[in-house]
């Protein structure tokens, strides 16, 4: 059984180049533009101070990061897309890498999509969104980085960005990896896609 409230062991599986030759648990991947706050926010699923690299320059996650857990499910944390300073033919190179993993990846169960919650939906996130659901991949949007908003606003931006989404298209939720707004649903919507259902005591 998984507890996400108790995680035993997270075992760093490697960082990969390229689509990782691992293929025996089922995976959550988090993606997202640079910078918005994937490595975080897996710290804070994973009650994890430094699991995965934090840095305040975009870009950090260079290479597919993964981490085991209970050796029951993968968490992966992929390179963040939209970075500028990033050269264009290494941007097409992690693009080419990131969609290669996305849409041929048989393990993978749910894409987390991380988009800041501050700002109105980004043309980069919407495609991103709609790629992965054409590809029939259940996707989980988390308007992150919630702590930095009133709580007002951020109702209204949450809403907005959902219409934005489409009303079929994905499930948003705030989220905050400093306060921890949204850990537990998170966890059990991630849970869930993934098939492990007894994630915690309570029932869902
Ligand atoms: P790349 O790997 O470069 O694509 O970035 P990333 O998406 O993994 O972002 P990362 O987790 O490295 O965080 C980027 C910056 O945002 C860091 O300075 C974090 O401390 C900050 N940050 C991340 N999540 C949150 C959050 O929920 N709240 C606040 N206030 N800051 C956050
Ligand atoms: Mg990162």
């Amino acid at each position: 059984m998984f507890n996400y409230k108790k995680i035993g062991q997270v075992a760093f599986e490697g960082s990969f180049p390229s689509v990782p030759d691992i293929t025996s648990l089922p995976e959550v991947a988090f993606v997202g533009r640079s910078n918005v706050g994937k490595s975080s926010a897996i710290n804070t699923l994973l009650n994890r101070k430094k699991s995965a690299r934090v840095s305040k320059t975009p870009g950090r996650t260079q290479l597919i990061n993964c981490f085991a857990l209970d050796q029951k499910i993968r968490l992966v944390d992929l390179p963040g897309y939209g970075f500028a300073k990033v050269p264009v033919a290494v941007k097409r190179e992690w693009g080419k890498m990131i969609e290669k993993y996305l849409l041929g990846r048989e393990t993978l169960r749910l894409v987390v999509v991380l988009i800041d919650s501050r700002h109105p939906m980004q043309k980069m996130d919407l495609q991103m969104i709609n790629l992965l659901k054409h590809n029939g991949i259940p996707v989980l949007v988390l308007a992150t980085k919630s702590d930095k908003m009133k709580r007002n606003a951020l109702q209204t931006n949450v809403q907005n960005l959902r219409r934005d989404l489409g009303i079929e298209n994905a499930e948003i939720m705030a989220f905050s990896s400093l306060s921890k707004n949204g850990f537990d649903l998170a966890w059990q919507k991630i849970c869930k896609s993934a098939g492990l259902n007894k994630s915690s005591k309570k029932k869902e």
